[in-house]
């Protein structure tokens, strides 16, 4: 990616988690996933007082997109709370998992508007576990476009 794409999309990330909703960890986290077609898309974290059903900025950005028809993401830039790189929870790399190719799709990493870092997928979630283990078993369905 060039500097200036990174840029934008870490600024975007800084937008994202104005709208962060997390009264009970005060912890606020902003994501901005960019699509294959150019499409940028903001998340943020949304808590819960019941706790667990929390969803990750990261995961909100992902879940948009994917339901507005996208599956093809180039990378995502996540701001968190704290002027230090925060990286992506282990459910939140598992999801990328899934829509991402491993080797390309990269995670920038913001500590602040200056500074960061990018890893790509496989670096953050090595060994993983993903659906072209389940294809070939018997009974098991398709996972592309299957209504
Ligand atoms: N959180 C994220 O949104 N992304 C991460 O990568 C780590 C954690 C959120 C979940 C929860 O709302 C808060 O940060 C504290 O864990």
């Amino acid at each position: 990616m060039h500097e200036k794409d990174i840029r934008i999309l870490i600024e975007e990330a800084y937008e994202a988690k104005k709208q962060s909703y997390a009264p009970y960890s005060n912890f606020y986290v902003g994501a901005a996933l960019l699509t294959a077609e150019g499409n940028i898309y903001r998340g943020c974290n949304i808590e819960n007082a019941a706790y667990s059903p929390t969803n990750c900025a990261e995961r909100t950005a992902i879940f948009k997109a994917v339901s507005e028809g996208e599956r093809n993401f180039v990378a995502i830039a996540i701001a968190g709370s704290k002027e230090e790189y925060l990286a992506p929870c282990g459910v939140c790399r598992q999801v990328m998992q899934e829509f991402c190719n491993s080797e390309a799709f990269q995670i920038i990493l913001a500590k602040n508007r200056e500074d960061y870092v990018i890893y790509r997928l496989e670096e953050l979630l090595p060994g993983a576990f993903s659906k072209n283990m389940l294809s070939d078993l018997p009974g098991t369905k398709p996972a592309a476009n299957d209504s």
